[in-house]
């Protein structure tokens, strides 16, 4: 993944816990391209990388990258660092823009965002509606009005924007129910709301249904597997509501890591034996046939063998 350093030209608080950042070249230079979805990793000053979906459609030639940090009190320290750390003038350290989560065509579309989920729906949204697109449908969930960023852009009347804390929980079935081949649903916010459209969509076509990759909790919908440590053959067990990465160390086995969301590719380690569902956004696909990213990715056979970086295959005859 190439990087840039950019500065921060503008920031702004957009509810009490969600902060936006623009970023430019710090000579003026026009930044790589990118489309709605994509997001991009920011070091932040603490050394924490963490991804970030860009909120603006983006193009050819775009001046900025603008991204919306919400502070999580009980994160591991990424947006802390960034809500505390950072000012206008500060370089930081920015990969090229990533797309995991591209807008398909489609005659319809069902967005369905929960909190600062919102970021890279934004994007596809104003990127369809500047198109004059009709046919573009959006149901926004969080807590209260208060802190709800880009509030009013969703006042429309194809727009459905729901407070837990006034209206409790949203019913999602009746806008479900219908699987329609013509409608496209993109879905990024927390793990339960993630899994809830998963399930509720288990009888659409699994084509018309986009998840953000790097929002999803891989370990809350997992069968557990046993891990062997191949350099002396450990055996760790690795329940459903853990990582392969917590359950490595859990056994005093340690691992680097920094994202631990699966986009710095830190935890990588050798797969040496056994089949693995990959849900990172750093390998390639020759990468993932003798690699496992082990904060997100995880076993679909009854075990695997792993072991640090450099422990190639002929290392277990
Ligand atoms: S710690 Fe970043 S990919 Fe696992």
């Amino acid at each position: 993944m190439s990087e840039l350093r950019l500065r921060v030209s503008g920031s702004a608080d957009l509810t009490p816990t969600v902060r936006r950042f623009a970023l430019t070249d710090p000579r003026g230079a026009a930044l790589p391209a990118y489309e709605p979805g994509a997001h991009v990793v920011i070091t932040t000053p603490a050394g924490h990388k963490r991804s970030y979906s860009l909120v603006e459609p983006g193009g050819a030639r775009p001046r900025e990258y603008v991204v919306c940090v919400r502070r999580d009190p009980g994160g591991r320290g990424g947006s802390a660092s960034m809500h505390d750390d950072v000012a206008v003038g500060t370089e930081l350290p920015v990969s090229a823009p990533v797309n995991r989560f591209p807008l398909h065509p489609s005659p319809k579309y069902l967005f369905i965002a929960g909190g600062i989920g919102i970021t890279p729906v934004r994007a596809m949204v104003r990127r369809l509606r500047a198109q004059g697109r009709s046919g573009v449908r959006v149901l926004y969930l969080t807590r209260s009005a208060g802190d709800t960023p880009f509030l009013r852009e969703f006042g429309g009347s194809d727009d459905t924007v729901h407070h837990s804390d006034e209206h409790g929980l949203f019913d999602l079935w009746p806008h479900l129910a219908e699987p329609d081949d013509d409608v496209r649903v993109y879905c990024c916010g927390p793990a339960p709301l993630m899994q809830a459209v998963r399930t509720l969509t288990a009888h659409w076509r699994a084509s018309r249904i986009h998840m953000e990759p790097f929002a999803a909790d891989h370990t809350s919908i997992s069968a557990p597997f046993k891990a062997v440590w191949a350099p002396d053959g450990r055996e760790v067990d690795v329940p459903a509501h853990l990582s392969l990465l917590d359950a490595l160390r859990r056994d005093g086995i340690p691992v680097e890591s920094s994202c631990e969301a699966g986009v710095c590719g830190t935890c990588r380690l050798a797969l040496l034996s056994g089949e693995v569902e990959h849900h990172d956004s750093v390998l390639t696909e020759d990468e993932r046939l003798t690699s496992v990213v082990a904060c997100v990715s995880r076993a679909v056979s009854p075990e695997v063998v792993v072991g640090p970086r450099d422990h190639l295959r002929k290392d277990l005859s």
